[in-house]
């Protein structure tokens, strides 16, 4: 893999990504629909609208290996997300078999599994439960991958990102965090892995209160460095009420509840 697409580059990740990734690999191609610092050695810029498949086509040429990041981060009205994640990630999945990609990996996160019950522990196995319409787009952009994965033999890799935060901000991120140069190392071995077809994985740090099993990061090589724990003393009065803290997906399933607690099995 050595061309390598990010989209959404201008972002939180993307940032990240962009300095963490620089001089791992010849070409850092860089597309975000916001404005975008200048190009460095190694990097081209390619600015594009997810929503328009010529721009989207017109950014994927020559390219090995997606990190698809673009899109809409949190739950929004349905044409936001419909616009950004669904029709995006489709436009984003169709022009990486049009142009021979090779792998995608794509930005999924813990809210399309976020309705579990955050006392039992979960796998990468169990059924979907997003909690807002963000966490179905995220659902959908799994099933996405796992179609072209098994139709065109895309190598698929879909991170269902915790809290990439600088440091853990409540006791729920005690277990879904992850730091900066984890999220840079996961990247980079999903990037570097030999070949795979399609997996799912959490993107957290090495939390001592992880409640997600993570099978295929081990098989990857991923080694986090950092634990929440080492700031749990500070957060131990940041606990949550109500759905947030009864489920995997925290604030997110309180969004617009009209449901009874107790009616969620
Ligand atoms: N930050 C987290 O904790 C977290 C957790 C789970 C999943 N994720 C996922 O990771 C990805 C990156 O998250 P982030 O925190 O960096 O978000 P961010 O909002 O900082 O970055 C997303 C980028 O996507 C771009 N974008 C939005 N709509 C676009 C469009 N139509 N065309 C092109 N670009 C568009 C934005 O301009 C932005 O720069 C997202 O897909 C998000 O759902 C993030």
């Amino acid at each position: 893999m050595k061309h390598i697409l990010i989209t959404g580059a201008a972002g939180a990740i993307g940032s990240t990504l962009r300095t963490g990734l620089r001089g791992c690999y010849p070409l850092l191609r860089l597309s975000d629909v916001n404005t975008m610092a200048a190009a460095g050695p190694g990097e081209e810029l390619a600015p594009a609208d997810l929503r328009d498949c010529a721009a989207v086509k017109a950014a994927m040429a020559g390219i090995d290996c997606v990190v698809h990041l673009g899109g809409i981060p949190r739950e929004a009205p349905w044409p936001a997300i419909l616009e950004a994640n669904i029709i995006g990630t489709y436009n984003l999945f169709e022009a990486a078999r049009e142009c021979g990609v090779k792998r995608v990996i794509f930005a999924s996160s813990n809210h399309a599994v976020g309705f579990h019950r955050s006392s039992r522990t979960i796998g990468i196995d169990v059924e979907p439960r997003p909690d807002s319409r963000y966490g179905v787009s995220k659902v959908y952009g799994e099933a996405l991958g796992r179609l072209y994965a098994d139709k065109h033999g895309i190598s698929v890799a879909c991170l269902r990102i915790g809290s990439f935060r600088e440091q853990p901000a409540d006791i729920r991120q005690l277990s879904t965090w992850i730091s900066r140069r984890d999220m840079v190392q996961l990247v980079r071995c999903c990037i570097d892995a030999p070949e795979y077809r399609y997996l799912v994985l959490y993107g957290v740090s090495n939390n001592s209160r992880a409640r997600w099993t993570n099978p295929h990061a081990a098989r990857i090589g991923y080694m986090p460095q950092d634990n929440a724990e080492d700031y749990a003393a500070a957060l131990a009065n940041r606990t949550a009420t109500g759905a947030a803290a009864e489920f995997h997906g925290g604030s997110f399933c309180d969004i617009e509840l009209t449901n009874k607690i107790n009616n969620i099995d």
